[in-house]
C-alpha cells in the first residue's frame, strides 16, 4: 500500500515560509501584487480565480482580479494585459486560460512582460527552461519538483513517464525532470502500448485531463505516482489516477483533492513574493 502524499502540510510549510518573506518587504515599504485577469465564464476558472484570491488575502498580498465579458475583443485585453504592465503596484499578473476562441492565447501570455509571467506559461518563461536563465517556472511543474523532493524520491537516472502533453504542465515538467537527470518519456493520446510504457516508470505523472483513466495496470510496483488531473464528475473531483488500484502497487501516490492542486497555488504565491523580491531589488 503507496504512502500517500498529503500536500497540506508541506503547503502549509511554503506559506508560512511565504509568509516571512512577504513581512521582510512590507518592512520596506513593497507588498507584493498579483493581478489575474479572467474573460468570460468558464465555471472551473471561476474556483481557480477564487483559490488564488483567497490565497493572496491570507498572505497579505495586494490582489485584484478583472473579469471581463466573454465578448472582449483580443485588443481590449492586451491593452489591459499592458496597463498592468506598467502598473508597479502588480509585481505578477496572470491571465486565466481557457480564453474564448476568439482570442490568440499566444497573443495574450505573450503580452504580459517576462518578470511578471509568474505563472511561467509565456513563450519567453518556457523558453528559459528549455536554455536556462532566470524565468518563472510553470506553478503546477514547479509544485511536483517540491512533492518529489519533499519526499526525497530519488530523479537522478530514474525512468520517468510524463502522460500528457500541454505547455502548462506536460512539457514543462518533462523539462524539469530532464533537468535533474530522470530519463523522461513524454506519452500522449496517440502513443501505442501505453500502459508497456507506463509500466517501466519510476516516476510517473499522470496530466490528461481524463478521470480514473490510468490504473493499477499502468503502474509499476514502488512507483512515485504525481496525479495532475482535476476533473469534475458526478461522483465529484476525480483524477486522472484511478487512486484505489494504482496505491495497491505504488509507493507513493498524491491524492485529488489534497494534491498536486494545492501546490499550484503555493506555487504561484511563492513565484509572486519572488518577483516583488526581484523588482525591489
Ligand atoms: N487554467 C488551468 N490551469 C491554469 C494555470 O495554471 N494557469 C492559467 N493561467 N490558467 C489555467
Amino acid at each position: 500500500m503507496a504512502e500517500i502524499l498529503n500536500c497540506k502540510p508541506l503547503a502549509a510549510q511554503v506559506r508560512a515560509e511565504l509568509e516571512t518573506r512577504v513581512l521582510a518587504l512590507k518592512e520596506r515599504g513593497v507588498t507584493p501584487g498579483l493581478a489575474v485577469i479572467r474573460v468570460g465564464d468558464d465555471p472551473a476558472s471561476e474556483t481557480y480565480v477564487r483559490n488564488k484570491e483567497r490565497m493572496c488575502q491570507k498572505l497579505g498580498l495586494l490582489s485584484e482580479v478583472l473579469h471581463l465579458p466573454n465578448d472582449t475583443s483580443e485588443k481590449e485585453l492586451l491593452s489591459r494585459i499592458d496597463e498592468y504592465n506598467q502598473d508597479a503596484r502588480f509585481h505578477g499578473i496572470l491571465v486565466q486560460l481557457p480564453l474564448p476562441k476568439h482570442i490568440s492565447e499566444e497573443a495574450a501570455l505573450a503580452r504580459i512582460a517576462p518578470e511578471k509571467d509568474v505563472d511561467g506559461i509565456s513563450v519567453s518563461s518556457l523558453g528559459a527552461l528549455v536554455r536556462g536563465g532566470d524565468g518563472f517556472l510553470p506553478c503546477t511543474p514547479k509544485g511536483i519538483l517540491r512533492i518529489l523532493d519533499n519526499a526525497h524520491i530519488p530523479l537522478r537516472g530514474k525512468r520517468a513517464v510524463v502522460v500528457g502533453r500541454s505547455s502548462i504542465v506536460g512539457k514543462p515538467i518533462s523539462l524539469l525532470l530532464l533537468r535533474r537527470d530522470a530519463t523522461v518519456t513524454i506519452c500522449h493520446s496517440r502513443t501505442e502500448n501505453l500502459r508497456e510504457i507506463t509500466a517501466q516508470a519510476d516516476i510517473l505523472v499522470a496530466a490528461v485531463g481524463r478521470p480514473a483513466m490510468l490504473d493499477g495496470s499502468y503502474v509499476k510496483e514502488g512507483a512515485a505516482v504525481i496525479d495532475v488531473g482535476i476533473n469534475r464528475t458526478e461522483n465529484g473531483l476525480v483524477g486522472d489516477v484511478d487512486f484505489e488500484s494504482a496505491a495497491e502497487k505504488a509507493a507513493y501516490i498524491t491524492p485529488v483533492p489534497g494534491g498536486v492542486g494545492l501546490m499550484t497555488v503555493a506555487m504561484l504565491m511563492e513565484n509572486t513574493v519572488e518577483a516583488a523580491e526581484r523588482a525591489a531589488r
